[in-house]
Protein backbone atom coordinates (compact mmCIF):
# COMPACT_ATOMS: atom_id res chain seq x y z
CA UNK A 1 0.00 0.00 0.00
CA UNK A 2 0.80 3.64 -1.00
CA UNK A 3 1.90 5.96 1.83
CA UNK A 4 0.28 9.46 1.67
CA UNK A 5 2.63 12.26 1.07
CA UNK A 6 1.03 14.09 3.71
CA UNK A 7 -1.38 13.00 6.46
CA UNK A 8 -2.83 14.78 9.37
CA UNK A 9 -4.47 13.18 12.06
CA UNK A 10 -6.95 15.19 14.29
CA UNK A 11 -4.68 18.23 13.80
CA UNK A 12 -5.59 20.95 16.17
CA UNK A 13 -4.51 24.29 17.21
CA UNK A 14 -5.40 26.98 19.89
CA UNK A 15 -4.43 30.52 20.50
CA UNK A 16 -5.60 30.83 24.28
CA UNK A 17 -9.09 30.32 24.39
CA UNK A 18 -9.08 30.55 20.75
CA UNK A 19 -9.03 27.41 18.69
CA UNK A 20 -8.06 28.30 15.37
CA UNK A 21 -7.69 24.92 13.46
CA UNK A 22 -10.19 22.29 15.03
CA UNK A 23 -9.24 18.14 14.39
CA UNK A 24 -8.08 18.22 11.01
CA UNK A 25 -8.25 14.93 9.24
CA UNK A 26 -6.44 14.93 5.81
CA UNK A 27 -4.64 12.79 3.33
CA UNK A 28 -2.59 14.02 0.04
CA UNK A 29 -1.03 11.98 -2.60
CA UNK A 30 1.62 11.76 -4.47
CA UNK A 31 1.93 13.85 -7.39
CA UNK A 32 -1.31 15.57 -6.28
CA UNK A 33 -1.76 19.47 -6.58
CA UNK A 34 -3.98 20.26 -3.17
CA UNK A 35 -5.54 23.26 -3.12
CA UNK A 36 -6.20 24.62 0.53
CA UNK A 37 -9.14 27.51 0.15
CA UNK A 38 -10.73 29.72 2.46
CA UNK A 39 -11.63 33.25 3.88
CA UNK A 40 -8.84 35.63 5.78
CA UNK A 41 -8.55 34.37 9.06
CA UNK A 42 -9.82 30.84 8.61
CA UNK A 43 -6.39 28.95 9.71
CA UNK A 44 -4.78 28.45 6.50
CA UNK A 45 -1.05 29.69 7.72
CA UNK A 46 -2.06 27.96 11.29
CA UNK A 47 -2.32 24.55 9.49
CA UNK A 48 0.62 25.20 7.22
CA UNK A 49 3.10 26.31 9.62
CA UNK A 50 1.92 23.06 12.11
CA UNK A 51 2.48 20.80 8.73
CA UNK A 52 6.59 22.61 8.03
CA UNK A 53 7.38 21.58 12.00
CA UNK A 54 7.04 25.82 12.75
CA UNK A 55 4.69 25.46 14.97
CA UNK A 56 3.66 22.44 17.64
CA UNK A 57 0.40 21.17 17.04
CA UNK A 58 -1.79 21.64 20.39
CA UNK A 59 -3.37 18.44 19.41
CA UNK A 60 -2.96 15.37 16.59
CA UNK A 61 -0.13 14.94 13.81
CA UNK A 62 1.33 15.51 10.88
CA UNK A 63 2.97 12.62 8.95
CA UNK A 64 5.22 13.66 5.65
CA UNK A 65 5.69 10.36 3.80
CA UNK A 66 4.61 8.30 6.56
CA UNK A 67 7.56 10.64 9.09
CA UNK A 68 5.91 12.09 11.98
CA UNK A 69 7.69 15.89 11.23
CA UNK A 70 7.37 16.42 15.24
CA UNK A 71 8.94 13.20 16.39
CA UNK A 72 11.44 13.13 13.57
CA UNK A 73 11.54 16.50 12.39
CA UNK A 74 15.15 16.16 10.31
CA UNK A 75 14.00 13.10 8.43
CA UNK A 76 10.63 15.12 7.54
CA UNK A 77 12.27 18.25 6.61
CA UNK A 78 14.25 17.43 4.17
CA UNK A 79 11.45 15.87 2.46
CA UNK A 80 9.86 19.42 2.14
CA UNK A 81 10.31 23.24 1.33
CA UNK A 82 8.22 25.92 2.20
CA UNK A 83 7.55 29.22 0.75
CA UNK A 84 5.43 31.78 3.52
CA UNK A 85 3.39 34.40 2.76
CA UNK A 86 5.93 36.79 4.24
CA UNK A 87 9.08 34.99 3.08
CA UNK A 88 12.34 35.80 5.40
CA UNK A 89 14.86 36.21 3.19
CA UNK A 90 18.64 37.45 3.49
CA UNK A 91 18.71 41.59 2.14
CA UNK A 92 22.07 41.49 2.71
CA UNK A 93 22.81 38.13 -0.02
CA UNK A 94 22.35 38.07 -3.68
CA UNK A 95 19.78 36.18 -5.05
CA UNK A 96 22.89 33.77 -6.22
CA UNK A 97 24.28 33.56 -2.95
CA UNK A 98 20.77 33.41 -1.58
CA UNK A 99 20.58 29.74 -3.90
CA UNK A 100 23.87 28.69 -2.88
CA UNK A 101 23.29 29.07 0.74
CA UNK A 102 20.31 26.87 0.53
CA UNK A 103 22.00 24.46 -1.55
CA UNK A 104 25.01 24.31 1.44
CA UNK A 105 22.71 23.98 3.39
CA UNK A 106 20.64 20.95 1.46
CA UNK A 107 24.48 19.54 0.61
CA UNK A 108 23.36 19.63 -3.30
CA UNK A 109 26.94 19.12 -4.91
CA UNK A 110 28.21 22.59 -7.08
CA UNK A 111 27.62 21.30 -10.51
CA UNK A 112 24.42 20.25 -9.57
CA UNK A 113 23.16 23.51 -8.07
CA UNK A 114 24.71 25.35 -10.58
CA UNK A 115 22.59 23.94 -13.28
CA UNK A 116 19.28 24.00 -11.31
CA UNK A 117 19.66 27.97 -10.01
CA UNK A 118 20.34 28.98 -13.76
CA UNK A 119 17.12 26.67 -14.72
CA UNK A 120 15.24 28.59 -12.18
CA UNK A 121 16.57 32.32 -12.38
CA UNK A 122 15.52 31.66 -15.87
CA UNK A 123 11.77 30.30 -15.46
CA UNK A 124 11.27 33.49 -13.49
CA UNK A 125 13.23 36.15 -15.25
CA UNK A 126 15.89 37.04 -12.25
CA UNK A 127 18.76 35.92 -14.24
CA UNK A 128 19.66 39.06 -15.25
CA UNK A 129 19.01 40.34 -11.00
CA UNK A 130 20.75 37.42 -9.70
CA UNK A 131 23.83 39.32 -8.64
CA UNK A 132 22.12 42.47 -7.35
CA UNK A 133 21.19 42.18 -2.81
CA UNK A 134 17.97 40.92 -2.00
CA UNK A 135 17.43 43.81 -0.93
CA UNK A 136 16.96 45.75 -4.02
CA UNK A 137 14.69 43.63 -4.97
CA UNK A 138 10.77 44.44 -5.36
CA UNK A 139 8.15 42.00 -3.49
CA UNK A 140 7.42 40.28 -6.00
CA UNK A 141 11.26 39.40 -6.92
CA UNK A 142 11.50 38.30 -3.47
CA UNK A 143 8.29 35.95 -3.75
CA UNK A 144 9.98 34.38 -6.93
CA UNK A 145 13.37 33.95 -5.34
CA UNK A 146 11.91 32.33 -2.42
CA UNK A 147 10.57 29.75 -4.94
CA UNK A 148 13.61 29.27 -6.64
CA UNK A 149 15.02 28.72 -3.03
CA UNK A 150 12.25 26.33 -2.09
CA UNK A 151 12.69 24.35 -5.24
CA UNK A 152 16.46 24.13 -5.56
CA UNK A 153 17.01 21.16 -3.62
CA UNK A 154 14.06 19.36 -5.60
CA UNK A 155 11.49 18.70 -2.43
CA UNK A 156 9.42 15.52 -2.38
CA UNK A 157 6.38 17.54 -0.96
CA UNK A 158 6.32 21.38 -1.52
CA UNK A 159 4.41 23.94 0.69
CA UNK A 160 3.08 27.51 -0.85
CA UNK A 161 1.09 30.10 1.10
CA UNK A 162 -0.51 32.29 -1.10
CA UNK A 163 2.34 32.25 -3.66
CA UNK A 164 0.80 34.00 -5.98
CA UNK A 165 -0.21 37.14 -4.29
CA UNK A 166 2.40 40.58 -5.23
CA UNK A 167 2.88 38.28 -8.70
CA UNK A 168 2.23 40.19 -11.89
CA UNK A 169 -0.43 38.28 -14.33
CA UNK A 170 2.48 36.91 -16.29
CA UNK A 171 4.60 35.48 -13.01
CA UNK A 172 1.62 34.23 -12.00
CA UNK A 173 0.50 32.38 -15.26
CA UNK A 174 4.54 31.36 -15.11
CA UNK A 175 4.07 29.95 -11.66
CA UNK A 176 1.02 28.34 -12.07
CA UNK A 177 2.79 26.22 -15.57
CA UNK A 178 5.40 25.69 -13.31
CA UNK A 179 3.51 23.65 -10.64
CA UNK A 180 1.51 21.83 -12.90
CA UNK A 181 4.64 20.55 -14.28
CA UNK A 182 6.38 19.91 -11.02
CA UNK A 183 3.28 17.49 -10.08
CA UNK A 184 3.28 15.33 -13.33
CA UNK A 185 6.53 15.19 -12.13
CA UNK A 186 5.85 13.40 -9.21
CA UNK A 187 5.81 16.39 -6.51
CA UNK A 188 3.28 17.17 -4.08
CA UNK A 189 1.99 20.68 -3.88
CA UNK A 190 0.18 22.17 -1.18
CA UNK A 191 -1.58 25.24 -2.04
CA UNK A 192 -3.26 28.01 0.22
CA UNK A 193 -4.97 30.89 -1.06
CA UNK A 194 -8.39 32.85 -1.10
CA UNK A 195 -7.81 33.23 -5.28
CA UNK A 196 -10.68 31.01 -6.44
CA UNK A 197 -9.26 30.92 -9.93
CA UNK A 198 -6.07 29.37 -9.10
CA UNK A 199 -7.79 26.49 -7.25
CA UNK A 200 -9.96 26.20 -10.12
CA UNK A 201 -7.65 26.29 -12.73
CA UNK A 202 -4.86 23.88 -11.69
CA UNK A 203 -5.62 22.08 -8.46
CA UNK A 204 -6.64 18.55 -8.98
CA UNK A 205 -8.32 18.65 -5.39
CA UNK A 206 -9.75 21.47 -3.18
CA UNK A 207 -9.72 21.51 0.71
CA UNK A 208 -12.19 24.84 1.70
CA UNK A 209 -11.71 25.32 5.12
CA UNK A 210 -13.68 28.17 7.23
CA UNK A 211 -12.94 28.57 10.94
CA UNK A 212 -10.63 26.21 11.08
CA UNK A 213 -12.73 23.08 9.70
CA UNK A 214 -12.47 21.45 6.72
CA UNK A 215 -16.03 22.34 5.45
CA UNK A 216 -15.48 20.75 1.63
CA UNK A 217 -13.33 18.32 0.30
CA UNK A 218 -12.55 16.79 -3.42
CA UNK A 219 -12.25 17.55 -7.06
CA UNK A 220 -14.22 20.57 -8.94
CA UNK A 221 -16.31 18.41 -9.96
CA UNK A 222 -17.39 16.68 -6.95
CA UNK A 223 -17.43 19.49 -5.12
CA UNK A 224 -19.49 21.18 -7.98
CA UNK A 225 -22.05 17.80 -7.84
CA UNK A 226 -22.67 18.17 -3.86
CA UNK A 227 -24.15 21.54 -4.67
CA UNK A 228 -25.84 20.54 -7.42
CA UNK A 229 -25.25 22.45 -10.07
CA UNK A 230 -23.17 21.20 -12.58
CA UNK A 231 -22.05 24.91 -14.00
CA UNK A 232 -21.46 26.78 -11.08
CA UNK A 233 -18.15 28.16 -10.66
CA UNK A 234 -15.74 27.79 -7.42
CA UNK A 235 -16.62 31.15 -6.59
CA UNK A 236 -20.07 30.51 -6.17
CA UNK A 237 -19.54 27.13 -4.28
CA UNK A 238 -17.00 29.29 -2.22
CA UNK A 239 -19.52 32.20 -1.25
CA UNK A 240 -22.42 29.57 -0.77
CA UNK A 241 -20.53 27.46 2.10
CA UNK A 242 -18.47 30.35 3.38
CA UNK A 243 -21.22 32.91 3.40
CA UNK A 244 -21.50 36.01 1.47
CA UNK A 245 -21.24 38.98 3.12
CA UNK A 246 -25.31 39.90 3.09
CA UNK A 247 -25.51 36.07 4.76
CA UNK A 248 -23.07 36.51 7.12
CA UNK A 249 -25.03 39.65 8.41
CA UNK A 250 -28.18 38.06 8.45
CA UNK A 251 -26.67 35.59 10.33
CA UNK A 252 -25.40 37.80 12.52
CA UNK A 253 -28.54 39.11 12.72
CA UNK A 254 -31.15 36.52 13.56
CA UNK A 255 -27.97 35.38 16.35
CA UNK A 256 -28.91 38.22 18.49
CA UNK A 257 -32.40 38.25 17.85
CA UNK A 258 -32.15 34.90 19.12
CA UNK A 259 -30.25 35.68 21.78
CA UNK A 260 -32.85 38.28 22.92
CA UNK A 261 -35.57 36.00 22.97
CA UNK A 262 -33.38 33.89 25.37
CA UNK A 263 -33.36 36.78 27.78
N1 LIG B 1 0.09 34.00 16.76
C1 LIG B 1 -1.22 34.06 16.91
N2 LIG B 1 -1.77 34.36 18.12
C2 LIG B 1 -3.11 34.41 18.29
N3 LIG B 1 -4.00 34.16 17.31
C3 LIG B 1 -3.53 33.85 16.09
C4 LIG B 1 -2.11 33.78 15.82
N4 LIG B 1 -1.94 33.46 14.52
C5 LIG B 1 -3.19 33.33 14.00
N5 LIG B 1 -4.13 33.57 14.94
C6 LIG B 1 -5.60 33.49 14.75
O1 LIG B 1 -5.91 32.22 14.21
C7 LIG B 1 -6.94 32.33 13.21
C8 LIG B 1 -6.40 31.73 11.91
O2 LIG B 1 -5.35 32.55 11.40
P1 LIG B 1 -4.49 32.17 10.12
O3 LIG B 1 -3.37 33.14 10.03
O4 LIG B 1 -4.16 30.73 10.20
O5 LIG B 1 -5.57 32.41 8.96
P2 LIG B 1 -5.40 32.38 7.37
O6 LIG B 1 -6.46 31.45 6.85
O7 LIG B 1 -4.01 32.11 6.99
O8 LIG B 1 -5.83 33.87 6.96
P3 LIG B 1 -5.30 34.85 5.77
O9 LIG B 1 -6.07 34.48 4.52
O10 LIG B 1 -5.70 36.21 6.26
O11 LIG B 1 -3.82 34.67 5.63
C9 LIG B 1 -7.29 33.82 13.12
O12 LIG B 1 -8.43 34.02 13.93
C10 LIG B 1 -6.09 34.51 13.71
O13 LIG B 1 -6.44 35.73 14.32
MG1 LIG C 1 -2.56 33.20 5.95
Amino acid sequence: MSVSSIKLSDLTKSYGKQEAVHSLNLEVKKGELFGFLGPNGAGKTTTIKMMTGLLEPTNGSVEIGGVNIWRKPIKAKKMIAYVPDQPNLYPKLTGWDYLQFIASVFRIPKDGFQAKAKELLDIFGLTDRADELIESYSHGMKQKIAICGALIHNPDVLFLDEPTVGLDPKSARTLKNLLRKLCDNGMTLFVSTHILEIAEQMCDRVGIILDGNIIALGTMDELRKDEGKTEQSLEDIFLELTGGEDEQALISEMSKADQGDKT
